[in-house]
Formats: structure tokens, C-alpha cells, sequence
């Protein structure tokens, strides 16, 4: 039998909290994306996104008149983002690196969502699984954490954000130059106004991106500079 490895991310909680608190994200990509998938919207071209949350990216690209699958490992991020973009042409579970990625004209993800696996070769097989399932002509736009990141990141002190009905506070933690480990603690106001918490811990694998246009290359993606 074979045992996954990947934790179970984002549960009800941190990703609602995610989907109320953290657009800017996407909302920060979606322009650059868009304007990279232009030849995509031209042809009808189907685009598969990959650890799409609750759709906030989704949103935007379906709002641009992209045909958009929008996939995600949390069944609570894809109970949000089915409630946020129902009018996307399918959402379902796609749970990296074992699930097949659907073939598409464009992949996108936004997010760090391959950052999110267990170790630098599930990344790796995952990129390569993304470029073999791109149609001819097709686009790949991914953002990833880079080795650096842990070093700009090492020392910043725990944060705290608030919102109406939400508040979040996360710990950060460099054990390795490759692991970016985050605590984060969420409450939420329930109906009654108590307040209910929950916690998760992110482990985070950073990878030397600049490594990325080499692994992809024999598999027939390049970067607008090869
Ligand atoms: C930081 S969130 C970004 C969500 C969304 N792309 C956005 O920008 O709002 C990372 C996402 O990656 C997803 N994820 C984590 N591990 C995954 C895996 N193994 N396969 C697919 N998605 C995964 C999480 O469920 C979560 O939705």
C-alpha cells in the first residue's frame, strides 16, 4: 500500500481565514498572468490552475473570460472556491505530487503551492508532471520559494493580523536553509460569539529556482529568454 506523505493543509479554519484575509496575493499576480495568458483567452485555450484555495486567482482569470479547472488538495479550500467561482469550468481535487495534472493549454498557481511538498524531488516531479501535461504552444506561470527566502525571513518576529470576525498569528522557523516552518494559530467568532481556535504548521521546502528553466527545458518548456 502506499502511504501518502503530504500533510492535509488548510483546513476549515485557516482557510477561510486565507480566503477573507490573504487575497492580496493574487490579487498582486493576476495582472502579469493575465497578460501572459492573452494568446491563451485568443484560442479558448483551457487553463488547469494548481493549489487554487479558495479561487481567488480563479476569479479574476474566469472574470477575463479564461475557461478555468481549478484544482486544490484541502476539500475546505475547494468547498470555498466552488461557493467563489461557480461559474469555472470544473473545480476538483488534484493533491500533488500523485494526482494527475489535467492536460491544458495554460498552468498556472499562484501561492507557493509546490512549496507545500515533502521534499525537493516530489517539486521537481511535480514541475515535470506540469510541463508534460501543457498542450503544444501552451503556457507555464508558477511562482515557487526560492533558497532565499528562508534567509530574508530568518529573523522576522511572530506577526498578527485582525479582521471583523477573524485573527491570525504565525511563527516562523528556518531549521534548515531549505525549510521554512511557519506555527499559525487562527480564531474565528462563532454564531454564539465565543470564539473557537485552531493551529497548523506549514512546512515550507525552498528550492534553488534559478535551477527550474534547466529541469524543464528537456521537456519542452522554455523561458522567454532561452
Ligand atoms: C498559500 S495557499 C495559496 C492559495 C491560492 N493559490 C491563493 O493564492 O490564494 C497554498 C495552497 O496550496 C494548496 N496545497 C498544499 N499542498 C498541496 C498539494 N500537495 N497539492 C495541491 N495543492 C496543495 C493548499 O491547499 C493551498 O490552497
Amino acid at each position: 500500500m502506499e502511504i501518502r506523505r503530504t500533510p492535509l493543509y488548510y483546513k476549515e479554519d485557516l482557510a477561510l481565514v486565507h480566503h477573507l484575509g490573504f487575497g492580496f496575493h493574487a490579487d498582486l499576480c493576476a495582472p502579469g498572468i493575465l497578460t501572459l495568458l492573452d494568446p491563451i483567452r485568443e484560442r479558448d485555450g483551457l487553463v488547469v490552475e494548481l493549489g487554487c484555495g479558495s479561487g481567488l486567482l480563479t476569479r479574476h482569470l474566469v472574470d477575463a473570460g479564461l475557461r478555468v479547472i481549478a484544482t486544490d488538495a484541502s476539500p475546505a479550500m475547494l468547498a470555498l472556491a466552488r461557493e467563489h467561482v461557480p461559474d469555472a469550468e470544473d473545480v476538483r481535487q488534484v493533491a500533488l505530487p500523485d494526482d494527475p495534472i489535467p492536460s491544458a493549454d495554460a498552468i498556472v498557481s499562484v501561492g507557493h503551492v509546490l512549496s507545500y511538498l515533502p521534499d525537493s524531488q516530489s517539486i521537481e516531479r511535480s514541475l515535470i508532471a506540469a510541463a508534460k501535461a501543457l498542450r503544444p504552444g501552451g503556457v507555464l506561470a508558477i511562482d515557487l520559494c526560492d533558497l532565499e527566502w528562508a534567509e530574508t525571513r530568518r529573523n522576522d518576529p511572530p506577526s498578527g493580523r485582525i479582521g471583523d470576525d477573524w485573527a491570525i498569528i504565525t511563527e516562523y522557523n528556518v531549521p534548515a536553509p531549505d525549510r521554512f516552518v511557519r506555527n499559525i494559530t487562527t480564531f474565528l467568532r462563532n454564531k454564539d460569539d465565543t470564539w473557537r481556535r485552531d493551529d497548523e504548521q506549514h512546512d515550507n521546502v525552498l528550492v534553488e529556482v534559478l535551477r527550474v528553466p534547466h529541469l524543464l527545458k528537456p521537456h519542452g518548456v522554455f523561458t522567454k529568454s532561452q
